[in-house]
């Protein structure tokens, strides 16, 4: 695989309608993107395959789509209000922001670790090294300022009586709210998992590596609570759960690694997070945690609610443990395209662009292309209306049909179906794989489940 750049993969999936910055035709809003046809299609497939891996396939487990507005009081209680921030450091010079953590990691070749460091420690350490800034090389910063990261908003119809209330930073305290709801009312028994898929925002002023950092993104959080000495057991058994759902998406094993955190919340008992090697460096997709009781327990002392589970079998009464799986939808989906995106050398000197996704997760699993457009595209209509009530199935009569077939490998569509002459006498079709360019020919009756076994 060639080694590709990111401002490539950028212009790849605006070219070919993956990804478009937010609100082009205003020159955009920082850290914003939007998804188009192709990026839509692929997001909903990896949202299926987590859904069915966390959701759908384990036992006593149940999935909720809660509000992204949320009592004020949870953000207290969740701490989020108090301490979630970024240390930010402006600089006198050209005015340019920039996390103090971010300035000492990249400054010092990752050789030191801001996150074991105070604010005072972070301060001195640009100083005596003369840290210069990134923009204009200078080094005149500001002392540090926490700034948080939540968006506030307000509701009510006149400000004297308008409350302010937060766009959620994460989709977790959904779930830690609706313990009680959930445990009820499909007579739950610990353990068990909540999961649910939706937006987050954060107001990250920090400039982002394409969807990596984002003031609006989609989280997938799975949050399993069980008793307080099965923790352990189970935080090994997520972690191991992430790889294989990473290495399901087609991304494998050896650009894949665990980081465990260096500094652990006072509550956290243990924290990990999976990187992804990609072309700007390693990086965090997803984070595992084990919370003990903490969240639960603060519900409880915000909200008044008793959160305690009586075990039907011991009759012991507690407030369970939680282990919790954050996955970054946008993170997933930029590794994976990172992963798939290649331009190769073929035998005969031709350069192609391809993207080698998972049939699983390719936006289209299938192209219809009539051989020539005049006396094909009746037949090639009717196949394309027979198999798009089975998958997400693309046409393309333009061009020749090298080109279209060049067309296909740009947006991963793992097979290409030619409708020719020959298919009007004997209803059978040529199927080409985007992978090795091979084909065969095959009777139409037979398309459906050879496409279904390429997709398993
Ligand atoms: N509930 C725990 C939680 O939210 P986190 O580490 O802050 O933990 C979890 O976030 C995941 O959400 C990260 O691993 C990352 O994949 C994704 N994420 C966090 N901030 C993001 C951002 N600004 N843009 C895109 N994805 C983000």
């Amino acid at each position: 695989m060639a080694n590709i750049e990111m401002d490539k993969i950028v212009a790849h999936c605006k070219n070919v309608g993956f990804i478009f910055p937010g609100s082009d035709i205003y020159g955009g809003l920082a850290n914003t993107w939007d998804y188009g046809p192709l990026g839509v299609e692929l997001k909903n497939n990896i949202k299926k395959v987590w859904w069915q891996k966390f959701v759908q396939e384990r036992e006593n487990s149940y999935g909720v789509d809660c509000a992204i507005l949320m009592n004020p009081r949870v953000w207290e209680a969740s701490g989020h209000v108090a301490s979630f921030s970024d240390p930010l450091m402006d600089c006198k010079e050209c005015k340019a922001r920039f996390r103090a953590d971010n300035l000492i990691s990249n400054y010092s070749k990752g050789e030191v670790n801001p996150d074991l460091m105070t604010k005072e420690e972070m301060s001195s350490y640009v100083q005596e090294h003369h840290v210069p800034c990134p923009v204009c090389g200078k080094s005149n910063f500001t002392p540090i300022r926490q700034f948080n990261l939540l968006f506030k908003t307000q509701r009510g119809v006149t400000s004297d009586n308008a409350l302010d209330i937060y766009l959620r930073p994460e989709t977790a305290q959904g779930e830690y709210v609706n313990f009680l709801n959930v445990q009820r009312s499909m007579r739950a028994k610990v353990p068990f998992g909540i999961g649910q898929i939706g937006k987050a925002f954060r107001n990250e002023i920090t400039p982002g590596n394409f969807t990596f950092r984002q003031i609006e993104f989609e989280q997938m959080e799975y949050q399993f609570f069980c008793h307080a000495g099965d923790d352990e057991k189970y935080y090994e058994e997520f972690k191991n759960a992430s790889k294989e759902f990473f290495i399901s998406l087609g991304i494998p094993a050896e650009k894949l690694k665990f980081h465990d955190h260096d500094k652990l919340a006072f509550y956290a008992k243990a924290a990990c997070d999976v990187y992804y090697q990609f072309p700007f460096g390693w990086d965090e997709v997803n984070g595992i945690h084990n919370r003990t009781n903490y969240d639960l327990t603060k519900h409880q002392e915000y909200s008044g609610k008793n959160m305690e589970y009586l075990d039907p079998v011991t009759n012991e009464k507690f407030i369970p443990n939680v282990i919790e799986n954050s996955y970054g939808l946008d993170r997933a989906i930029l590794a994976v395209i990172c992963n798939a995106y290649d331009v190769e050398t073929l035998p005969d000197g031709e350069v192609r662009e391809i993207m080698h996704l998972s049939p699983k997760i390719a936006p289209f699993k299938v192209a219809i292309l009539p051989l020539i457009k005049r006396d094909l595209s009746e037949k090639a209509h009717e196949l394309f209306r027979e198999l798009a009530k089975e998958f997400r199935v693309t046409y393309d009569e333009t061009g020749t049909i090298g080109k279209r077939y060049r067309r296909q490998d740009q947006i991963g569509t793992p097979l290409c179906v030619t409708v020719d002459f020959d298919t009007l006498e004997d209803n059978t079709v040529t199927v080409r794989d985007r992978d090795t360019m091979e084909q065969v020919r095959m009777p139409i009756s037979e398309l459906k489940s050879y496409i279904e076994k390429i997709i398993k």
